[in-house]
C-alpha cells in the first residue's frame, strides 16, 4: 500500500514543470551532482565512459538513450535517429552492443505504423553490426501494442530483440508462456508504474510471489532470461531455483539499474554470475529519475543535500 503510495506522489511530481526545471538546472550540472547517481550523463560520450568502466569491473552493460512519450512522428524521427547515431558510436567505441528503447519515445502513442516503422529502422541497424534491442515495458495501456509489435517483427525474422515483462500485471504470467513459445529473450522486473488494480497486484507480498512464479517459468523453460531486481530475497529465489535444477549460470542473467545496490552487484560478479547493469543516458533523464525516487523515498535526502549543496 505505502509503496503504491509513494510511487503515485513520485509519479505526480514527475509531472511538475516547476521541479523538472529545478531538477535539469542542478541535477547534472557538475561530475558530483544529485542526479549522475543514477543517471550516466546527458551525452553519449559520458555514458560511453561510464560503459567503459562498468565492463573493466566484469559486468555486462546495455545503454538506454532517455526519452519517453512523443507528441509527433517529427519528434518520434528525431529520437530514432539519435538511436540511430548511438549505435554508431558504440560500434566506434567497442563497448557491448546491447541497447534498450521504449516504443513510445519511437511513437507508440501517436500511432503503430510510425513506431513499428522507427523500431525496424534501430532493428536493421542493429543486426548490422551484430547488436541486441531490448524493448522496455511501459505501463499498462501499452502492454499488448509492445508484445503485439515484438511478436510481429520476432516472426518477421528479427531475431535480434528481447522484451520485458512485469510481475506487478496479472497478465505476465500467460505472457510469459507466450514469449517463452516464440523461443524469445525475456528480461523480467516487478514493474515501475501505478497500475490501477485492475490489471495489477496492489500489495508487494503479491507482485513479489509472480515474480518468483514467472522467474522459474523463465529460467526453466525460457531462452537466457534476464532477471532484474535490487531485492536480495528474488535473486536468492533464482540462484537456489537454478541450482536445485541443475541450470548453469551461464544461462540466464541478473540485471540491476545504474548506481542501486552497487554492492549487490559486486557481489553477483564476483560469485561468477553473469550480471549486466542498465546504464540510462541523456537529457530526458527527469521521469527515470523520478521513478528511481519513488522507489525508495529514502533516495530523496541525499538528493535534497545535493541541491542544497549546488546553489
Ligand atoms: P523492490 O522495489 O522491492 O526493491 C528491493 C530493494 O532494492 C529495496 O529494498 C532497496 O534496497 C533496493 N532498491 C530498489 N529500488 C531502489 C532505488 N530506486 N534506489 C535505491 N535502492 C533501491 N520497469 C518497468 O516497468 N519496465 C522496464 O522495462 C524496466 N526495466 C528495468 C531494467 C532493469 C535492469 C531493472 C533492474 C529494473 C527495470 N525496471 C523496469 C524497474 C523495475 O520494474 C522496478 O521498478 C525496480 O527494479 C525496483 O524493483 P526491485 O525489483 O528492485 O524491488
Amino acid at each position: 500500500m505505502l509503496d503504491a503510495l509513494s510511487k503515485s506522489f513520485f509519479h505526480g511530481l514527475a509531472r511538475s514543470q516547476t521541479l523538472k526545471h529545478l531538477a535539469s538546472r542542478y541535477g547534472m550540472r557538475r561530475p558530483r551532482s544529485f542526479a549522475r547517481r543514477f543517471i550516466a550523463g546527458e551525452t553519449i560520450d559520458e555514458a560511453l565512459d561510464s560503459a567503459r568502466a562498468i565492463q573493466r569491473t566484469g559486468c555486462l552493460i546495455t545503454l538506454d538513450q532517455l526519452g519517453e512519450s512523443v507528441n509527433n512522428a517529427g519528434e518520434a524521427d528525431a529520437a530514432t535517429r539519435t538511436y540511430l547515431t548511438a549505435v554508431d558510436r558504440i560500434v566506434a567505441a567497442g563497448v557491448e552492443r546491447n541497447i534498450s528503447v521504449k516504443l513510445t519515445q519511437l511513437g507508440l502513442g501517436i500511432d503503430r505504423g510510425t513506431c513499428v516503422d522507427n523500431l525496424r529502422r534501430i532493428l536493421d541497424a542493429a543486426r548490422a553490426h551484430e547488436f541486441f534491442v531490448r524493448i522496455d515495458m511501459e505501463n499498462s495501456p501499452y502492454v499488448e501494442a509492445t508484445l503485439d509489435i515484438f511478436e510481429t517483427l520476432w516472426n518477421a525474422g528479427y531475431r535480434n530483440a528481447g522484451v520485458v515483462l512485469q510481475s506487478a500485471l496479472f497478465r505476465s504470467e500467460e505472457d510469459a508462456k507466450r514469449v517463452n513459445a516464440l523461443g524469445a529473450r525475456v528480461r523480467l522486473v516487478k514493474g515501475a508504474y501505478t497500475e490501477p488494480r485492475a490489471v495489477a497486484h496492489q500489495d508487494k507480498a503479491d507482485v513479489d510471489a509472480a515474480f518468483v512464479r514467472i522467474m522459474q517459468a523463465l529460467v526453466a523453460d525460457g531462452v537466457y532470461p534476464a532477471i532484474a531486481t535490487h531485492d536480495p530475497k528474488m535473486i536468492d529465489a533464482t540462484k537456489a531455483f537454478a541450482a536445485g535444477r541443475g541450470i548453469a549460470k551461464e544461462r540466464y542473467e541478473f540485471q540491476m539499474l545504474f548506481g542501486i545496490r552497487r554492492d549487490l552487484q559486486a557481489a553477483l560478479v564476483a560469485d561468477g554470475y553473469m550480471f549486466r547493469v542498465y546504464v540510462p543516458f541523456g537529457q530526458q533523464w527527469f521521469p527515470y529519475f523520478m521513478r528511481r525516487l519513488g522507489e525508495r523515498p529514502a533516495n530523496v535526502g541525499f538528493v535534497l543535500k545535493g541541491i542544497l549543496g549546488e546553489r
